[in-house]
């Protein structure tokens, strides 16, 4: 195995999209950021240098981080932000993952921009469980603001309404094509005819799930979120913000040129979005006529993308998911949680004031169980725990909803007043932990994608309505259940979960809409033992950052 060392410099650099020039947050002046490419076993040394003007950290989304939270990266969750003009070295090991993660900024908006690739190879030796590919591309697909996202944050959070959307959709920092003053930049990817390349898909966007596809070409879908599925094969692919898709593609069409397109796949009745489109360019070497020839080729082809509110599609894609084979599962439930997950309004007491412009005079507001999370501010969460500070949060996260009600029905006004807080639930190491995510039709249904630092868990079952506890888990899935870190609640519908919480620490679980986390749909696991419990977490670092 080997040890990868890296230097992040976080830097605003000039980045011009859409005709105008914008002072961007990246690293190492790279939009999107630099791939790191890796094999399983290998470490990572990654030092942070903060030369931005905003306070960051560092989120490899989806690594596992066995023991060592410090290298987590969230906010106020694994470490205090390193303030502009400091820095800070991740250390960590790939310890039996391979596929395709990304890493991300996990303070406030600085993700827009702020991302890049995870590239997991397998050990030296070991190979794909499909035919080597002759090329591999990754796709970023990702939302970009005329606006500093910051600002963007920082209105939204002042009014309380829903954030302004994106103004482009991007793959690989470029809108492509069908944007104003793009068409020079669009992406392309050179294929040979009849090569199968792999396409490595991350959804790096901030607030919004995606439909993919390629024109007039098949994709076999083959891994997601860093674990192999059982391949089959689709014309488009679903992909939710944080959650990644390998899919194949065979070059075995005319050559000519064809697009890959995405657009938004939202099913929030009343959340505005950007029904615009994404396009990069899949360029046969040998089109009669490629882009080194210039204005006489023909336009290339537009594949067909659902409508933004075909749930049955997006939904059916993703209960296609299994893993090759048998997965180990826990069968007998340990913790048996059950999560509402929704959006909330709270009531002002002057509906015309400038801080209340939600729907009719309110805010927006966020919960799991009726608990809006609320991080700290005065440590991070793990180096409270660590260091046996009191008062900075809570053991008492509900297991249950305080209150029972028909969670997808026509919810009454009451229930609209998620309560603050910063509650963790414990979880005994070692412990079988069941979730079953229950979205709410407060304010609207949506797919949430849910995603737990720390940890892969399988998806054992999903459907629409309600979770019934009666009927439902006869039906899940204890065989071959997809692993992933990312899944999307179906809108008006629930998802269960299992893992064993073999993991110490403290881990986040939040919806990866941005917007959303914003408004506090998170909680956190401290996964604990017994006896001598911190011995089983790695010390901390001695430059991690101190609040
Ligand atoms: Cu990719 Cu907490 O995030």
């Amino acid at each position: 195995a080997e040890t990868h060392f890296h230097e992040f410099v976080i830097q605003a650099v000039p980045v011009k999209r859409l005709c105008r020039t914008h002072s961007t947050i990246t690293v190492n002046g790279q939009f999107p950021g630099p791939t790191l490419e890796v094999r399983d076993g290998d470490t990572l040394v990654i030092k942070a240098i903060n030369n931005a003007r905003y306070n960051v950290t560092l989120h490899w989304h989806g690594i596992r981080q066995l023991r060592n939270p410090w290298a987590d990266g969230p906010d106020f969750v694994t470490q205090c932000p390193i303030l502009p003009g400091r820095s800070y070295t991740y250390r960590f090991t790939i310890q039996n993952q391979e596929g395709t993660l990304w890493w991300h900024a996990h303070s406030k908006w600085l993700r827009a921009t702020v991302y890049g690739a995870l590239i997991i190879y397998p050990k030296l030796g070991s190979t794909y469980p499909f035919a080597m590919p002759k090329r591999e591309i990754p796709i970023l697909l990702g939302e970009w603001w005329d606006r500093n996202p910051m600002d963007v944050l920082r209105l939204a959070t002042f009014t309380g309404a829903q954030p302004n959307v994106s103004d482009a959709y991007t793959i690989n920092g470029q809108p492509g094509d069908l944007y104003r003053c793009s068409s020079k930049e669009t992406v392309r990817f050179p294929v040979d005819s009849g090569e199968t390349i792999l396409l490595r898909i991350i959804n790096s966007g901030m607030n919004q799930e995606l439909f993919f596809a390629v024109a007039n070409h098949r994709l076999t879908v083959v891994a997601v979120d860093a674990a192999y599925t059982k391949p089959f094969t689709t014309s488009v692919i679903m992909i939710a913000p944080g959650q990644t898709t390998n899919v194949l593609l065979t070059a075995d069409q005319t050559p000519g040129r064809y697009y890959m397109a995405a657009r938004a796949y939202n099913t929030a009745q009343n959340a505005p979005f950007d029904n615009t489109t994404t396009t990069a360019i899949l360029e046969y070497k040998s089109a009669p006529c490629n882009a080194k020839k210039g204005k006489s080729s023909p336009p290339p082809i537009l594949p067909q993308l659902p409508a933004y509110n075909d749930t049955n599609t997006a939904t059916a894609f993703t209960a296609q998911l299994r893993s090759p084979s048998q997965v180990k599962v826990p069968i007998q439930i340990d913790e048996n949680l059950f999560f509402t997950v929704g959006l909330g309004l709270i009531n002002c007491t002057n509906p015309n004031s400038p801080r209340c412009q939600g729907p009719n005079g309110t805010r927006f507001t966020a919960s799991i169980n009726n608990v809006s999370f609320v991080l700290p501010t005065r440590n991070s969460l793990m180096q409270a725990y660590y260091q046996g500070q009191p008062g900075i949060f809570t053991t008492d996260f509900p297991p249950v909803p305080p209150l029972q009600f028909d969670y997808t029905g026509n919810v009454s006004r009451g229930l609209w007043q998620p309560v603050p807080g910063t509650k963790l639930y414990k979880l005994k190491f070692g412990s079988k932990v069941q979730i079953v995510l229950q979205d709410t039709s407060i304010v609207t249904t949506e797919d949430h994608p849910m995603h737990l630092h720390g940890y892969q868990f399988a998806i054992v079952g999903m459907g629409f309505g309600n979770f019934n506890p009666t009927i439902d888990p006869s039906k899940f899935n204890l065989y071959d259940p997809p692993l992933r870190n990312t899944i999307g609640t179906p809108p008006g519908g629930w998802v269960a979960i299992r893992f064993v919480a073999d993991n110490p620490g403290i881990w986040l679980m939040h919806c990866h809409l941005d917007s959303h986390l914003n408004w506090g749909l998170a909680m956190a696991f401290l996964v604990e033992n017994g006896v001598g419990k911190l011995q089983s977490v790695q010390p901390p670092p001695l430059d991690i950052p101190q609040c």
